[in-house]
C-alpha cells in the first residue's frame, strides 16, 4: 500500500472531530465537565456510551460496572439512578478519591456526578453552536430491546426522530453499536437516525467495505486501519462514511488524514483539531 501524497489530494474534505466520552483526556470521562470542555475545544460531535439503570434510566457510563470510574461498586444495571447519584464519578481522575476527606467529594458536581443521557441531550440542545451527538448502545443484547426503546423515546422527546421538526440548529444524532441487532432496532423505530457499525476486528464478511443492511457509517477501530489501510477506500466505494476510534496519537491522526476518513473519535479533540489545522 502506497500512501497518497498530501499534494495529490488538495481537495481533501474536512475531517469531523468527535470527542470520545467528552474531552476525556482532560476531564473525567462521561461527566458534564468533559462534555462542556469538548464543546469549548471545538469538537464537532460528542461520543457517549449509554447503559440502562435498574430503574430504567439511560446513563453515560462505559464499563458494565461502576468500579473503575466511581467510588462505588457493582454493575450499572443493578443500581438505581438515585444510587448512582450518590457516587463520585470524577475524583478517580487526577487527585483520586478523597476517602479521608469526604467533604472534598462533589465539590464540583459537573466533574463528579453521574451524567444521564437526558442531561447530555439538554447540554447539546442549549449549546451556542450546533454540536452533534454519537450515542453508543452498550450491553444491548442483555436488555432485549429496552435500551433502544428508551433511547428512541428520549430522542423523540428532544425532536430528533421527526425530520419535519428538525432545524439547522437541531443537533444531528447518530447511534453507534458493535451490535448490528441494536442498530436494526433503532432503525426500525426511528428510521431517520443514522447508524454506525463499530468494528474491533475486520471480519471476512466486512472486508470488502460492506456493512449490515441499512447501516450507513462504518466505525472501525484504528487498529483495523493500521493493518488494513485499504479498508477506507473499500468502505467509501461501498457508499459508506468511515468514523474511526479511538484516534489519540499524532501518527494515527496522520494516517486517518491520509486515508481520507470522514471522522475521528478522540479523547483529545483540541490537540487533534490543531494537528488537522482546524484549531
Ligand atoms: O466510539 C467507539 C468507541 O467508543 C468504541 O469503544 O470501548 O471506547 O466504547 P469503547
Ligand atoms: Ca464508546
Amino acid at each position: 500500500y502506497a500512501r497518497p501524497s498530501q499534494d495529490a489530494r488538495p481537495d481533501r474534505p474536512t475531517i469531523s472531530v468527535i470527542a470520545h466520552r467528552g474531552a476525556s483526556e482532560d476531564a473525567p470521562e462521561h461527566t458534564l465537565a468533559a462534555y462542556r470542555k469538548a464543546i469549548e475545544d471545538g469538537a464537532d460531535a460528542l461520543e457517549c456510551d449509554v447503559r440502562l439503570t435498574a430503574d430504567g434510566h439511560l446513563v453515560c457510563v462505559h464499563d458494565r460496572r461502576v468500579n473503575r470510574t466511581s467510588n462505588g461498586r457493582g454493575p450499572v444495571s443493578a443500581l438505581e439512578l438515585a444510587d448512582l447519584a450518590m457516587l463520585d464519578f470524577g475524583s478517580w481522575k487526577g487527585e483520586g478519591f478523597a476517602n479521608e476527606a469526604p467533604d472534598r467529594q462533589h465539590e464540583d458536581p459537573e466533574r463528579t456526578s453521574v451524567l444521564t443521557l437526558e442531561r447530555l441531550l439538554e447540554l447539546v440542545a442549549d449549546a451556542d453552536r450546533r454540536v452533534e451527538l454519537a450515542i453508543e448502545t452498550k450491553h444491548p443484547t442483555r436488555w432485549a430491546g429496552q435500551v433502544e426503546e428508551r433511547l428512541v423515546e428520549l430522542l423523540t422527546r428532544f425532536g430528533h426522530t421527526n425530520p419535519a421538526l428538525r432545524t439547522d440548529w437541531t443537533p444531528a444524532v447518530r447511534v453507534m453499536s458493535f451490535s448490528a441487532r441494536s442498530l436494526h432496532r433503532v432503525r426500525a423505530a426511528a428510521p431517520c437516525i443514522p447508524g454506525v457499525y463499530l468494528m474491533q476486528f475486520l471480519t471476512p464478511r466486512h472486508r470488502d467495505g460492506r456493512l449490515p443492511p441499512g447501516v450507513g457509517i462504518a466505525g472501525p477501530g484504528i487498529r483495523i486501519l493500521r493493518s488494513h489501510p485499504d479498508y477506507v477506500a473499500r468502505a467509501h466505494r461501498a457508499g459508506h462514511r468511515v468514523h474511526v476510534w479511538t484516534v489519540n496519537d499524532t501518527a494515527d491522526v496522520e494516517l486517518c488524514q491520509e486515508l481520507g476518513v470522514d471522522a475521528v473519535i478522540t479523547n483529545r479533540p483540541k490537540q487533534v483539531r490543531i494537528q488537522l489545522g482546524l484549531g
